[in-house]
């Protein structure tokens, strides 16, 4: 018996419950979870044929700093938040490193739904295709108006192909500062799946990288805070 499609439901009730039992909404709240209503009913490529739910994204849109990874893998498919698996985990971990977890940030993905391939007996995550990402691409940018982040930071060349610059390369421009209309300050890093392929010394090195690069966000979000501060303070003299 498969018991993954009851599980989404109960989990979707969960979450949709606890969203309308909480007085605390901003408008960037309202606005994303408005968007995220829409989002459910996405029928803008093949994906939808496969996904369990729309990942639509977590955290809080009145943050400063937007997380953009790739795509939901199967735990995400199941309980419908991104980053919950293995790769999310490690992500999490390095971002404890920084003092920032979820209450911080909003994190989301270039594809919202999960890409998959079915071989004999299983079916696997995979990565998304250009026209899957294509397709997805409104979704990210009326994401972004609504958040309207100080900083994005791009897990994986995916995510900063899209973000950044389609001939963005990872090796060569990971921890390099962009701006772009999608936001002042962007920043790319190793996705936490790649951290997790790496071995002994290759390991430590890819893991220092990310939260040395998630260090670099947390930091501009300060340097701007505090030039916006004293800018203000300045014009009130
Ligand atoms: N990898 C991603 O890029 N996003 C997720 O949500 C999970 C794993």
């Amino acid at each position: 018996m498969n018991y993954a499609p009851f599980f989404a439901l109960c989990m979707r009730i969960v979450h949709t419950t606890h969203k309308m039992n909480d007085h605390n909404q901003t408008p960037k709240r309202l606005a994303v979870l408005a968007l995220a209503q829409q989002a459910a009913n996405c029928m803008n490529c093949g994906l939808a044929s496969t996904r369990t739910q729309v990942v639509f994204g977590d955290g809080n849109p009145d943050g400063p700093l937007l997380i953009v990874g790739e795509g939901p893998g199967m735990n995400e498919d199941l309980e419908g938040r991104p980053f919950v698996g293995k790769a999310g985990q490690l992500l999490d971990s390095c971002l404890a490193e920084q003092t920032i977890d979820r209450r911080h940030i909003y994190i989301t993905n270039v594809v919202r739904c999960r890409p998959t391939i079915r071989e004999e007996k299983s079916v696997r995550n995979r990565p998304p295709s250009s026209e899957e990402m294509a397709a997805c691409l409104p979704w990210l940018q009326q994401t972004i108006a609504i958040i309207q982040p100080v900083v994005i930071l791009c897990l994986g060349a995916p995510s900063a192909k899209t973000i950044i610059k389609p001939d963005f390369r990872i090796t060569q421009e990971r921890g390099q500062w962009f701006s772009n209309s999608y936001a002042p300050n962007i920043i790319a890093s190793w996705h936490p799946s790649y951290v997790m392929r790496m071995h002994g010394d290759a390991y430590d090195k890819a893991r220092a990288q990310l939260v040395g690069d998630i260090a670099a966000a947390r930091n501009r979000v300060r340097e701007v805070r505090r030039t916006l501060e004293q800018s203000t303070a300045l014009e009130e003299t």
